[in-house]
């Protein structure tokens, strides 16, 4: 075999190499296009912010739908997600702010939730009163950060109207 034909013979080769090469990858990509681009082990939970950080009465949290109450020492965490069809609810201080017994120790009720998508109203413990909202607004676990003292959210797990996180 001649010089020109082992090159000839070489780059022949070569080109195949690439061309299976990229064959591969591009299979490699279509079969990872059929795999949906979700994780189910997607964290819940999330980081807050320093308690100190949350004043005396309700903090609203865009990011998370969810507002956070404290009463001195004490906190707990509603949802801001509508249970007719998932709308952001707004607070709406009241004018004079109740103790009410919720989950069975008192508990001083500032604000009242209203939903502007078909009307829903939400006393201040997040029960629903009005409109077509088929049940109360969820209640979410709070809990400290082990690692650096942070008020953290549990949005996948919803607890009763009893739970109050108090720090010592
Ligand atoms: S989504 Fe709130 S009342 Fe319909």
């Amino acid at each position: 075999m001649s010089k020109n034909n082992d090159r000839r013979d070489f780059l022949l080769k070569l080109g195949t190499g690439a061309g299976v090469v990229a064959l591969c990858a591009q299979g490699a990509a279509s079969l990872r296009s059929l795999v949906p681009n979700v994780t189910y082990d997607a964290p819940t939970t999330v980081k807050l912010g320093a308690p100190k950080d949350f004043p005396d009465g309700l903090k609203f949290l865009p990011d998370e739908r969810l507002f956070v109450f404290r009463e001195g020492n004490t906190f707990h965490a509603i949802s801001a997600v509508c249970t007719h069809l998932g709308c952001t609810v707004r607070a709406e201080a009241l004018a004079n702010p109740q103790t009410a017994d919720v989950g069975g120790a008192s508990m001083r009720l500032s604000h009242r939730f209203l939903c502007p998508c078909h009307g829903s109203e939400y006393k201040g413990d997040g029960s629903n009163v009005a409109g077509p909202a088929p049940k109360p607004l969820a209640w979410f676990r709070l809990s400290l950060s082990p690692d650096d003292g942070q008020l953290v959210v549990d949005l996948a797990d919803e607890v009763g109207h009893d739970f109050r996180l108090t720090l010592g």
